[in-house]
């Protein structure tokens, strides 16, 4: 189906949805501790829901009561049971990672499967370490879905250690959450920051975790020698509570972006500003957005949040490189949105991670900068070119490819064409942001 997008100018203040990290973490955490969790303004998109209904599947109570509100009864950590049938894990990468881990300590024999997009995309990142770990774990030939956790018991006469050869939150957590079930400490050392919503979140729930000092202070710490580093100990019981998720900022980052472009001061509500993911504010304001923050609130799951406004003034581009890439990875499409729109050379590199997204998202976000009219460098490991020095493009017609964050920053391309812009298969924003659509529409967007 095609989605006609009117040239439009946002202005206003919204909230967006609950953390899909947050979220998929909270569902599943709740469910091997004791008691009965409470899950307030939860992500509700498709990813979210293939977690719940998984969840399901393994033999845990877990409920969509209304679209701020899920109940998930913590049985502790032998709640889960191993299911009739394969999980299958939608489009939800998070979903199959975390469970792989998770499955894989409390020895639930489960295979896991996805949809097409989840079925090209590597698991041999989580299934080799496990089986470093001791556990049994098969994937395809090629290292992909459908991966089936087989019994191993591995006992552990000390605690285990994996050095990761990619910064990934999915894996990390994956780790982890195996750790929950062993009887010495579980460390994992990243080569990078990734985004640490599961140490937050286990403690919140009563787990010992620690981390070395990089994750409060990813920019300051970047170029520390010693490398980013979480520990779980041993002997931590999860208890079940009331679980506050903060608005997803990978999702406010689609507004806050167009109202760089060319909004009238757009403000997001209750959004989670954690430091491993707001880094795209950083990147925004050295292109010449200004931020307010206020609202400061930190909420129960561990987590901090505010209401932050973007006020726009002329851009100029950037470069992306290095320690920034993990933590501005979901947000890389629509940075280089703003990027067409700017003065100078956006340049994106060390971002290899992009090419096994819902989509390959160096080519993804290369075809639509073209369909802007911009002329893009592409690099193994990123892109770069020359802004147009304003968003001067016209209309422009282009398939969004089943891929929800790519589908989001053409509409965000599209605001601020000159004229309506002519886009395919936007439906896929469903995947993380189904109120996208009506979100836009009441801050002044129109899709006739
Ligand atoms: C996520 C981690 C990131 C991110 C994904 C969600 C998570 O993936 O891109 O959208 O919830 O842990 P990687 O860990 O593979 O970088």
């Amino acid at each position: 189906m095609s989605l006609t997008v009117q040239p439009a100018s946002l202005a206003g203040s919204t909230r967006v949805p609950g953390d899909k990290s947050v979220t998929h973490r909270a569902v599943m955490f709740a469910a091997v501790a004791e008691g009965t969790s409470e899950i307030h303004y939860p992500g509700t998109g498709q990813d979210n829901l293939s977690t719940l209904s998984a969840m399901g599947q393994l033999g845990v109570e877990a409920t969509f009561d209304t679209p701020e509100h899920f109940t998930v009864v913590g049985r502790g950590p032998g709640a889960l049971r191993a299911p009739s049938s394969p999980i299958d894990c939608g489009n939800s990468g998070t979903t199959a990672r975390l469970l792989s881990g998770l499955l894989s300590g409390a020895q639930v024999l489960a295979t896991l499967t996805g949809d097409e997009s989840l079925s090209g995309r590597p698991m041999g990142r989580v299934a080799e370490p496990l089986r470093d770990i001791g556990y049994k774990v098969s994937t395809s030939d090629s290292g992909t879905l459908p991966l089936t956790i087989e019994d191993s018991r591995p006992t552990d006469t000390e605690g285990v250690r994996a050095v990761l050869r990619v910064a990934s939150a999915q894996v990390k957590s994956c780790i982890l959450l195996s750790g929950l079930y062993r009887d010495h400490t579980t460390e994992v050392v990243e080569p990078a920051v990734s985004r640490d919503h599961t140490e937050r979140l286990l403690r919140a729930m009563g787990a010992r975790v620690s981390s070395s000092r990089h994750y409060m202070n990813p920019a300051k710490h970047a170029g520390d020698p010693e490398a980013p580093m979480v520990r779980l100990y041993p002997g931590s019981t999860l208890r079940g509570r009331v679980l506050e998720v903060p608005g997803d900022p990978s999702s406010a980052a689609f507004l806050l972006a167009s109202g760089a472009i060319n909004g009238n001061g757009v403000a997001v509500e209750a959004m989670a500003i954690n430091p491993t993911r707001v880094r795209f504010l950083d990147v925004l304001e050295r292109m010449g957005a200004s931020f307010s923050i206020r609202a400061r609130r930190a909420l129960t799951s561990g987590e901090p949040s505010a209401t932050v406004t973007v006020t726009r003034s002329a851009l100029q581009t950037t470069e992306i490189r290095g320690f920034e890439v993990p933590l501005v990875i979901d947000e890389i499409p629509v940075l280089a949105v703003v990027g067409a729109a700017a003065t100078g050379r956006f340049v994106v590199r060390d971002a290899k991670e992009l090419r096994v997204k819902e989509s390959d998202r160096i080519a993804t976000t290369i075809g639509l900068l073209n369909a802007l009219g911009v002329t893009v460098e592409e690099h193994e490991d990123g892109f770069e070119f020359e802004g147009l020095g304003s968003a001067c493009w016209e209309g422009f017609e282009f398939d969004c490819g089943d891929d929800h964050r790519i589908a989001m920053a053409a509409i965000v391309a599209a605001l601020a064409a000159s004229d309506p812009s002519s886009l395919l298969g936007t439906e896929c924003v469903a995947v993380s942001f189904p109120e996208f659509g009506e979100t836009v529409e009441k801050l002044g967007g129109s899709f006739k």
